[in-house]
């Protein structure tokens, strides 16, 4: 088959340049070569939030967001939701492939003896104050880990990278554990190896007296299946932040943290805690309509809709509605279900959200969920952090291991002034303050 190829006329000169176009992109430094004259510094593309640019190539993970398919590796989330524990996903996105039932023994062991916490992390956090937000404790704890492991540092040695990630793939769970318990004031409680990950978080969350934990198995595995739907998600804020930090060649704690910082925000993994005051802001049924009018009128956005990538339903958001029936068998129902599914229905045969393609995302639901099984909605993105941190894990191993990347620098349009000249303080005026 012939080479597709891009055919560039510049009207500044005429001239005309042919470049290769690969997986569908045109290489941005292709473009450098189109000049206008010898101090020209050539041609850069601009795109601000980078939506229509690719800045890695990946074999992790497959989304095409119109037709609202999401693939781990391959395997389409939907056969990975049933079928798969999260530490199962959390293999296959490190290592490409499912595990055997030897490797996946041997993954699990390896995770959970790494999950218990340096005892000085305790005194760190007991520094936090009570209210302290859970994602605050959280970004600083895992931050504060590359204090106590600055081997780490070695990026570039594989068996130390791999002793990474199974430190904070098993650690992740029990940092979150301890925010909770902070914030109430509980004692941390210690990991149990005799546990499966989902239900050992469940024991650090909400071990009282019991001399054992029991998890309730369908709470556990609910929680698993949320794991595994949020495990990654290909070049979103987060992830692109984990590389983009990764690329500076800091260690994986410091990089795994800025990454949570990212997903903090309100409009990405902040959108779970969002939806949920939205909805308490809503109140009732009945007040949806006039809610939605008044988002329509660009009075702020309806949280939990809207994907900068799916312009077709979330299929997270599907498997996450059924696993909510689950749920709420065991917890009874969330009254806020029905003011979420009103919503749902009003905004989906809505011309404004039919136009801009905005369906319901990952967030819309998860947070009803997690509110159900007994967290506050600042938890909510703590538990995103958990399973993401396996994704991000995985997208840094391949960004230090592609020899295509170097260090994340993009240009810019310089919008400033030209070259001034400099008045000294004493000859500048009346102030005028911007
Ligand atoms: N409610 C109302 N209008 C919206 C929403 C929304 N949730 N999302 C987008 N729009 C509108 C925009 O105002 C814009 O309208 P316009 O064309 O009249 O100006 C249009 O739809 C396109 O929106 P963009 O902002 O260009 O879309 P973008 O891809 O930049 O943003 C984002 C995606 C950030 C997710 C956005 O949809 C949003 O803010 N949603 C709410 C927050 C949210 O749920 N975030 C979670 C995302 S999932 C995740 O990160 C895990």
């Amino acid at each position: 088959m012939k080479e597709r190829t891009l055919k560039i006329v510049d009207d500044a000169n005429g001239l005309s340049y042919t470049l290769p176009v690969e997986n569908g992109t045109i290489r941005a430094m292709d473009l450098r070569q189109i000049k206008t004259g010898p101090d020209d510094f050539g041609l850069m593309t601009y795109d601000p939030a980078f939506t229509n640019t690719a800045s890695c190539r990946s074999s992790i993970t497959y989304i095409d967001g119109d037709r609202g398919i999401l693939q781990y590796r391959g395997y389409p989330i939907e056969t990975l939701a049933e079928h798969c524990t999260f530490l199962e996903v959390a293999y296959l996105l490190i290592f490409g492939e499912l595990p055997t039932q030897s490797e996946l023994k041997s993954w699990v062991y390896d995770i959970t003896h790494h999950t218990m916490l340096h005892e000085t992390v305790k005194k760190f956090m007991e520094g936090f104050r009570y209210n302290a937000h859970p994602m605050g404790m959280l970004v600083s704890t895992v931050a504060a880990l590359s204090t106590i492991y600055p081997e780490s540092r070695n990026i570039f040695d594989a068996a130390t990278r791999h002793h990474q990630i199974l430190r904070l793939i098993g650690k992740m769970p029990t940092i979150a554990a301890y925010t909770y318990r902070h914030q109430l004031g509980l004692p941390y409680i210690y990991p149990d190896n005799d546990l499966s990950y989902s239900e050992n978080f469940m024991n650090m969350l909400w071990k009282m007296v019991e001399p054992k934990y029991q998890a309730n198995p369908v709470l556990a595995r609910a929680l698993d299946i949320l794991f595994i739907l949020h495990a990654d998600h290909e070049q979103n804020c987060s992830t692109n932040t984990m590389r983009c930090v990764g690329s500076a060649q800091t260690d994986p704690f410091l990089s795994t943290a800025a990454a949570a910082a990212a997903l903090a925000g309100p409009l990405h993994g902040g959108a779970n805690e969002a939806v949920l005051i939205m909805l308490d802001e809503i109140g009732s049924k009945d007040k949806v309509p006039a809610y939605v009018k008044k988002i329509k009128e660009g009075h702020g956005k309806l949280m939990g809709f809207g994907h900068r990538v799916y312009k077709n339903y979330d299929p997270r958001a599907k498997i996450i509605k059924w696993t909510a029936e689950q749920v709420f068998e065991v917890t009874g129902r969330n009254a806020k279900l029905d003011i979420a599914l009103e919503l749902e229905r009003i905004a989906l045969q809505d011309d404004y959200f039919i136009q801009r393609k905005l369906y319901p995302n990952v967030d819309f639901y998860s947070g009803i969920i997690y509110q159900a099984m007994g967290f506050n909605p600042e938890m909510f993105t703590v538990l995103f952090a958990i399973p993401r941190t396996a994704g991000w894990l995985a997208q840094w191993q391949e960004m230090i291991t592609d020899p295509e990347q170097k260090i994340s620098r993009p240009r810019q349009v310089y919008t400033g002034e030209n070259t001034r000249d400099f008045v000294p303080l004493s000859e500048r005026g009346t102030a005028v303050r911007r």
